[in-house]
C-alpha cells in the first residue's frame, strides 16, 4: 500500500506531507491513500529492548501475536523478546521458533534475546554462538528474571560475545542480598513488615559488571535500572569510557514503593518500585543520557498468578500499550528526547538496522503517528495484551497512538490494529 501522511509534524516540526511507497519514505507521487495527519506527530517506530512475550510456554499470559499487537498499538515497530520462556530460549531452535512466530504475526519485528546460561540456571553457558549464527541472528543475551551472579561466568559470557559485537544484558540483582525480598527495602517495607530488596543488591552487581566489561572491553547493557545509586555507578563508568548502556522502565520513572501499602500485587515488580528520590534521579539520568533508553519490561501475567496474595504473586507489569503516554506525561512533548530514548538508541543497542532511522526519503518506513492532544483513560479491558496486569488502570494519560507503519504497511490505523 502507498500512503500520503498529510499535514504531519515530524518530531514537532512544522506540518508537512510524508509519502510512503514500497516500504520506504518516498518522494512525492500521485495516487496514494491519504491519511489526514493534521495535529499528529510522526516519530520513528518505537523499539523495545526488553519485552516478555511468554511464548513458548505461557500462551495463557501472552503470545508472540498478542504481544506484537500490543506493541504495534503502543507505537512500536520492533521488540526484543526476553529469553525466560518455557522452554528457555537457550538454543538456536527456540530463538528461531520465536523469530518465526514474530514474522508470521507480522505486526512488529520480533528480535529474540538468547539466554546467557542453560535454563537460566546460572551454571553453564548456553550456546551463544549457535544462537548468534542462527536465522534469529541473536545479538543480545540475557538471563533476565535472574542475575548472572557468578562473576566467572559473566566474564566468560562478555568475552564470548565480543567476537561478534554482542551484548550481555544483565538483570542486576545480587541473589544473596534479596533472599525472600518482597519490595524495596526502606521505610515503607519496615512499616509493612515485608522483607526488603535493598538498593545495594542492584548497585553492587552493576559496579562489578562495569569493571568486568571494562576489563574485557566488551558491551554490557543494564536492564531496568531502579536506584539513584545505580545511576551514579553508571555515570562514573560512562565517564571512563566503559562500553555500558542502560535502560529504565516507565514504571520506575513514575511509581514509588508507597504503592505497596495497599498490598495490590499489580504493583509487585522486580526490581521493585523505589522511592521518590530514586524516581527523580532516574528521570534526570534519562535526560542526561546516563540512562540510554526507556524499555518497557512488559511482563504479562495470567490472572491466577497476579490476583492472589502479595507474597505469592509473580512480579511484573504490562508496559507496551502505555509506555509512550507515561513518558509523555513525565517529559511533555520533548520529541527529540523521546525519539532518541525510545527508538534510535534502543535500535542501536539491539543492532536493528532499519529501525530508529530518520524519517527522510529512502529510509525504511517504520514510524508511528501520535496525537499529543488526546487524553485517554487506561481501561484494562481494552488492552490488546492477553493479560490485564497494568498498574495504570483508571489513570488519564496524554497521547494517543493513531497509526503505526512497519516497512510501509499499516499495522495500526485510527488507533486500531489492522489485523
Ligand atoms: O518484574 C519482573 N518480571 N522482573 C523480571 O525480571 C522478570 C519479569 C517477568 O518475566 O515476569
Ligand atoms: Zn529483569
Amino acid at each position: 500500500m502507498a500512503y500520503l501522511i498529510k499535514g504531519v509534524s515530524i518530531l514537532g516540526a512544522a506540518p508537512t506531507d510524508l509519502f510512503i511507497k514500497d516500504g520506504v519514505i518516498a518522494a512525492p507521487f500521485e495516487g496514494a491513500e491519504v491519511v489526514d495527519a493534521g495535529g499528529l506527530v510522526a516519530l520513528p517506530g518505537l523499539v523495545d529492548v526488553h519485552t516478555h512475550l511468554r511464548e513458548p510456554g505461557r500462551e495463557d499470559a501472552e503470545t508472540v501475536e498478542t504481544g506484537s499487537r500490543a506493541a504495534a498499538l503502543g507505537g512500536y515497530t520492533a521488540v526484543c523478546a526476553m529469553a525466560n520462556t518455557s522452554p528457555v530460549a537457550d538454543t538456536a531452535g527456540v530463538v528461531e521458533q520465536v523469530w518465526r512466530l514474530g514474522r508470521e504475526a507480522g505486526l512488529v519485528d520480533v528480535q529474540p534475546i538468547g539466554a546467557v546460561t542453560v535454563g537460566l540456571a546460572g551454571k553453564q553457558m548456553a550456546e551463544l554462538g549457535a544462537m548468534a549464527s542462527s536465522a534469529a541472528n541473536v545479538r543480545i543475551f540475557s538471563d533476565d528474571g535472574f542475575c548472572v551472579a557468578d562473576p566467572k561466568l559473566m566474564r566468560r559470557a562478555l568475552e564470548y560475545v565480543k567476537a561478534f559485537d554482542g551484548v550481555i544484558a544483565q538483570h542486576a540483582e545480587e541473589p544473596r542480598l534479596t533472599e525472600g525480598a518482597q519490595m524495596h527495602e526502606g521505610e515503607v517495607s519496615t512499616r509493612l513488615g515485608l522483607t526488603g530488596w535493598p538498593a545495594v543488591a542492584e548497585e553492587a552487581i552493576i559496579a562489578r559488571d562495569v569493571l568486568l566489561a571494562e576489563h574485557v572491553g566488551s558491551r554490557l547493557h543494564v536492564c531496568h535500572v531502579s536506584t539513584a545509586g545505580s545511576v551514579e555507578v553508571l555515570r562514573q563508568a560512562k565517564a571512563r569510557g566503559v562500553r555500558v548502556t542502560a535502560e529504565v522502565t516507565p514504571h520506575h520513572l513514575l511509581l514509588t514503593d508507597e504503592l505497596a501499602a495497599g498490598y495490590d500485587p499489580v504493583f509487585k515488580v522486580n526490581p521493585p518500585l523505589r522511592t521518590r528520590k530514586d524516581v527523580e534521579a532516574l528521570r534526570q539520568a534519562l535526560l542526561d543520557g546516563v540512562i540510554d533508553v526507556v524499555a518497557t519490561d512488559h511482563a504479562p501475567h495470567a490472572v491466577q498468578d497476579k490476583e492472589c496474595e502479595w507474597a505469592h504473586a509473580r512480579p511484573g507489569m504490562l508496559g507496551l500499550e502505555t509506555a509512550l503516554p507515561i513518558v509523555l506525561s513525565i517529559y511533555g512533548p520533548q520529541w527529540e528526547l523521546i525519539a532518541d530514548r525510545m527508538s534510535r538508541a534502543p535500535a542501536r543497542i539491539a543492532g536493528l538496522a532499519g529501525h530508529g532511522g530518520d524519517l527522510t526519503v529512502g529510509s525504511p518506513a517504520n514510524l508511528t503517528l501520535v496525537d499529543p492532544s488526546a487524553r485517554r483513560v487506561v481501561d484494562p479491558s481494552e488492552l490488546a495484551s492477553r493479560s490485564r496486569n497494568t498498574p495504570y488502570a483508571g489513570m488519564t494519560l496524554p497521547g494517543r497512538i493513531v497509526a503505526t507503519f512497519l516497512r510501509g504497511e499499516a499495522t495500526v490505523l485510527d488507533g486500531k490494529a489492522v489485523k
